[in-house]
């Protein structure tokens, strides 16, 4: 079972829709991932839930001797990028290799293929979530968004009175019924800010289908807001966990997932969730970094900062695709190369916004918010930075600081040149993912 020939082992496409192998290439993903096999009588429906999940996706893995002993999946998905509309991504997910098949070079193998293939059907992007960090810098990614967690004492919240405002109304929904409409909110909110993913319409029936493996939980309420038409700009989901010392409330709400149409709506939804009688404590998880709650607040020490970790990460496969996808504030020309040996990113790029674009639409008279499209074109130049492709990844949607990475040693170039790249990238709100997939 554990010959040491890994060329023996080729990597394998599974067919989605063989629920006999997919039974098996899931049960690597359970091992890797410490997750607990099903009940037995709840095995047949989880089956049936991943088989749809992952229809018409790209599933691979490793065989020895008849038995799966890697997995790998990958899916075409939308990633918004600054200031302009979301481009197609390469996500990759279930990786997983057998404890006692580790280290002889299976990860490296499926996702080497994976690459290759994303960047000849035209990706300029690859993207995951890293279960631990140091393990796909070699393969050219970098941590592109955080997420922060918030404790918030609720009892300590009182909105200042300049505190932005929405017309409208709030109502508590069924998930169920009214996904739809959660959808369409959350579509308009990933479309507007760099690093929103898009969520496919499996991704709400699976968290709102009653007793689904990724459902929202029974204690789960979701409130909707509203605008003076009717039309909804804005929800959170939350659950609540009902705990008391003796007498005394000690009752707890998670935000699981929120997301508004203007400040105004985000000011409603979150004095909607810390106004709820018994909470003493709202936990959130996944919110940006730059997250306004505690702004709104007389007091802002009610907003306990708790870990932020990174969330998406990025893999450039096409440097002047990737950079000539997101638009700019900053202007200017600087040279760039990316190392990345043997990989579809070295090369050297001359990177140029015009300095007279102003940003705005001029034929239609709309204007853009100051963002301008980059010309990317091969240099032969000089460059200004040198920096590896899992740098370039961590920079692309502007949360990684050059600066800070010069200082790390890990972007190389004149402190000037390093500052300017900082400024051509710099985006006005920080990148922000909160989808898991
Ligand atoms: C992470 C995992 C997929 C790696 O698979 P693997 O087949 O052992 O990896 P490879 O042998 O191809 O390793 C390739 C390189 O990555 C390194 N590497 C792999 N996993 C690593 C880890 N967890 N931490 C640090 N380095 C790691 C290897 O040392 C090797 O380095 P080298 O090229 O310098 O020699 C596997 O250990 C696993 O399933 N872990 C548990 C589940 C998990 O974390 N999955 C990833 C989800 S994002």
């Amino acid at each position: 079972m554990t010959s040491p020939q890994t060329d023996a082992w080729p990597v394998r496409a599974l067919d989605p829709a063989d629920t006999a192998s997919l039974a098996g290439w899931a049960q690597v993903g359970r091992t890797g991932f410490m997750a607990a096999a099903p009940a037995p009588q709840e095995a047949d429906a989880r089956l049936r839930e991943l088989a749809e999940r992952v229809a018409g996706q790209r599933l691979s893995g490793v065989l020895d001797g008849g038995r799966w002993v890697a997995a790998y999946r990958s899916f075409d998905t939308e990633l918004t990028l600054p200031g302009s509309g979301p481009v197609p991504v390469d996500a990759i997910s279930s990786v997983a290799v057998l404890p006692t098949h580790r280290r002889r070079g299976l990860l490296r193998r499926m996702i080497g293929e994976d690459l290759r293939r994303a960047r000849e059907q035209g990706h300029a992007l690859a993207a995951l979530i890293a279960a631990e960090a140091p393990i796909y810098g070699r393969f050219g990614f970098g941590p592109a968004t955080r997420a922060a967690t918030l404790v918030v004492d609720a009892g300590a919240c009182r909105f200042r009175e300049d505190a932005p405002r929405a017309q409208g109304s709030l109502e508590l929904v069924e998930a169920a019924g009214a996904w739809p409409e959660l959808a369409a909110v959350h579509d308009a909110s990933r479309r507007a800010r760099a690093g929103g993913l898009q969520r496919e319409e499996l991704w709400w029936r699976e968290r709102t289908r009653p007793g689904g493996e990724r459902a929202w939980g029974p204690r789960t309420h979701v409130v909707v807001h509203r605008d003076a038409a009717g039309v909804a700009d804005g929800y959170a989901a939350y659950e609540v966990e009902e705990r008391w010392e003796g007498r005394v409330s000690r009752c707890a709400a998670r935000v699981l997932d929120l997301h508004a149409s203007s400040p105004g709506v985000h000011r409603a939804l979150w004095e909607f969730v810390l106004s709820v009688d018994w909470v003493r404590t709202v936990h959130a998880a996944e919110r940006p970094v730059d997250e306004v709650l505690p702004l709104l607040l007389h007091d802002p020490r009610a907003v306990q900062h708790g870990p932020v970790d990174d969330l998406l990460w990025l893999r450039v496969l096409d440097v002047p695709g990737a950079l000539a996808a997101r638009r700019y504030l900053g202007r200017g020309t600087l040279v760039l190369r990316v190392l990345d040996p043997g990989g579809p990113a070295a090369g050297s790029v001359r990177l140029h916004v015009d300095p007279a674009d102003d940003g705005d639409d001029g034929d239609d008279g709309g204007d853009r918010g100051g963002w301008a499209c980059a010309e990317v074109t091969a240099s032969a130049g000089e460059p200004d930075v040198v920096l590896g492709a899992a740098e370039l990844g961590a920079l692309l949607l502007g949360d990684a600081s050059a600066v800070a990475l010069a200082a790390a040693g890990r972007v190389h170039g004149a402190p000037a040149a390093v500052r300017h790249l900082q400024q051509l990238l710099a985006v006005p709100q920080a990148p922000w993912c909160p989808t898991w997939f």
